[in-house]
């Protein structure tokens, strides 16, 4: 095993923990984004959740951001429209990508699932290009699994 899926593995079994038996969505979308940024040390980790046609910002670790996305728009929007991760490994090279930070250079963005809807998106964002790959999608995509019931 690798040792980013190892840190996905035990990162999976903190959140279930973290979540277990509480069921307000602020508290554990807040402590999950605590614990994943402390894990790998991401520029900037957090949640967009869906209010009507746009994403407002959720709980999150890191520098101030943009609160409001409207649908299709930059990476999360276009996380939310194509219902399906989004990788990018260079954010200048992302046609409408909104830079909340100048130093971001890679971000990966999970859509958040309940009953088949996209309800938000997991957004990080690092300082380094490249930083993201299908590891980080499949371990990413498990623990917005753990929040949310597809
Ligand atoms: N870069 C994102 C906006 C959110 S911030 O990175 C926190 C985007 O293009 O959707």
């Amino acid at each position: 095993m690798s040792d980013k899926s190892e840190k996905y593995a035990l990162l999976q079994k903190q959140v279930a923990s973290l979540t277990a038996g509480e069921t307000n969505l602020t508290a554990n979308l807040a402590n999950t984004a605590a614990a994943i940024h402390e894990a790998f040390g991401f520029w900037w980790t957090g949640f967009y959740l869906v209010e009507e046609k746009q994403l407002v910002l959720g709980p999150f670790q890191g520098p101030v951001a943009c609160t409001r996305i409207p649908y299709g728009k930059g990476v999360c929007g276009t996380a939310w429209q194509r219902r399906e991760t989004v990788i990018v490994p260079d954010v200048e090279e992302f046609p409408g990508h909104i830079a909340c930070s100048s130093a971001s250079r890679s971000e990966i963005v999970v859509p958040l699932f309940r009953e088949g809807e996209v309800v938000g998106v997991l957004d990080i964002d690092s300082r380094e290009l490249a930083t993201f790959d299908a590891e980080d999608a499949a371990g990413l995509e498990a623990i917005a699994a753990l929040l949310f019931q597809a």
